[in-house]
């Protein structure tokens, strides 16, 4: 591995900017320093000012392996990630078969070793009947123990309340729920059938995947988590009457907390009729008031955490009818460029876009050495220019399903560098072939 040398950064880290080197040797951060002078065999980099920050730690995306490889595969998504700025990934139990023990957690940690760009970790997966298997996870192995409170792609639904409340009182690990109330979608589903037949407009989707199915849920496992003094992390907040369920201010203050996802900022219901079953996923993409609440909640230290839920799906499969189109839609690729758009914007600050999307992540699972920028930690860095530009459609689309739901779009910012455990991942839009990601280890 050789060193590298970033040289006139500026760094954004720990609510605070300042201009720096940062040098790099065996995998660490070595040194940061308003002056570092290269050493022989520096691999230096010249930043210009741009914005250094820790890589983003994405806590949501479906990698789709063991079983769904069709759509995606750890290879090839984590290598679109580390182009998006994303350093590790934590991925969700919903494959083939569903990583609902602690024989198929370590078959996937397994299979990622040697073949991710990025830096990986798995959540256990929950169901009606498996809470031995979530009594007895190795916190060491886990990153957390995943919930669909609301069914989804894959058959994960638990909706047992009896189960619930076994999983909110002994789980050992924090628990992340996907909050939607699966009966009052159905009910929603057949009523729009009746009216439409199987000729749904897409635009229908946030009416049946509704608001009131996505407050119900998540105030149901907020209770859960209260009563149980359970550690609970809401995934992907769609509504501004759920946001204000959660408490204000620094995370560390709270056992529960909350997440948003960066199509949830990007995109409103307004966009359906543009894009139709691209940008169809669970929760809905739902009104402009509440693409704004959520930003302002960010702003307001409501939201805790940043992710993708990058869920691709084939494109010919989303050229499907409303009940027949998958839900999801590849992100990671473009997840810092659109954060950082949103900072320029001026939703919120660059400081706390990098609390969100690295230290309170690190936190909130207990990650070892990394998601922040200090001396001995693992180098996870992004490089941001925030006024680089990034032409979507000038760059290969490198998740496996070959397409964006943010084609023809241009981002204020680019991703100039990522740098992966002291690997330079990317590189002016160059992917390196050889960076190898390592499992993330949690402090439990
Ligand atoms: O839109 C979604 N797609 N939401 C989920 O909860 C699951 C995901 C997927 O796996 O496709």
């Amino acid at each position: 591995m050789t060193d590298l040398l970033i040289k006139n950064a500026t760094l954004i880290n720990e609510g605070q900017r300042q201009q720096a080197d940062l040098r790099v040797a065996d995998g660490r951060i070595d040194q940061i320093a308003r002056q570092i002078s290269a050493r022989d065999n520096d691999t230096v980099i010249e930043a210009d000012g741009c914005w250094l920050m820790p890589g983003m730690i994405d806590d949501q995306v479906h990698f789709r392996e063991p079983g769904l490889t069709d759509k995606a595969d750890m290879a090839s998504e984590s290598r679109a990630a580390v182009a998006g700025g994303i350093t590790s990934f934590m991925d969700m139990p919903n494959v083939k078969p569903p990583t609902i023990d602690h024989e198929a957690l370590v078959a996937k940690l397994d299979m990622a070793r040697g073949r991710c760009a990025a830096n990986y970790g798995f959540h256990l997966g929950a169901t009606n009947d498996n809470i031995e298997a979530i009594k007895r996870v190795d916190g060491t192995q886990a990153a957390g123990v995943k919930i669909f409170m609301g069914a989804s792609t894959g058959k994960m639904l638990v909706d047992d309340d009896s189960a619930l409340e076994a999983i909110f009182e002994h789980s050992p690990l924090p628990i992340l729920t996907h909050c939607e109330d699966t009966p009052m979608i159905e009910a929603n589903a057949a009523r729009a059938r009746e009216t439409y037949g199987d000729d749904v407009p897409m635009r229908q989707h946030p009416v049946i995947r509704s608001r009131e199915a996505c407050i119900a849920s998540s105030k149901k496992a907020m209770d859960l988590a209260t009563r149980h003094a359970a550690r609970l992390h809401i995934l992907h907040i769609t509504t501004a009457e759920e946001l204000a369920l959660f408490a204000a201010g620094p995370m560390a203050d709270k056992k529960i907390t909350a997440e948003a996802c960066i199509h949830h900022l990007f995109y409103s219901e307004d966009d359906y009729d543009r894009l139709g079953a691209l940008i169809k996923c669970n929760p809905a993409i739902k009104t402009e008031a509440d693409r704004r609440a959520i930003l302002q909640a960010v702003a307001d230290d409501v939201i805790d955490v940043l992710a993708t839920d990058h869920a691709p799906h084939a494109r010919a499969d989303k050229d499907n009818s409303y009940f027949s189109a998958p839900a999801g839609l590849p992100l990671v690729q473009h997840a810092v460029p659109s954060l950082v758009d949103q900072v320029i914007a001026g939703h919120f600050s660059a400081e706390q876009l990098v609390t969100k999307m690295a230290h309170n992540v690190a936190d909130r699972f207990d990650i070892i050495d990394r998601g922040y920028l200090r001396e001995g930690y693992w180098a996870d860095l992004v490089l941001v220019a925030p006024a680089g530009q990034t032409v979507v459609d000038d760059e290969p689309v490198l998740a496996k399903c070959g397409w964006t739901p943010f084609a023809g779009h241009t981002f204020a910012a680019r991703v100039k560098a990522t740098v992966v455990s002291g690997q330079l991942a990317y590189h002016d839009g160059k992917l390196s072939q050889g960076c190898i990601g390592q499992a993330l280890a949690y402090d439990r």
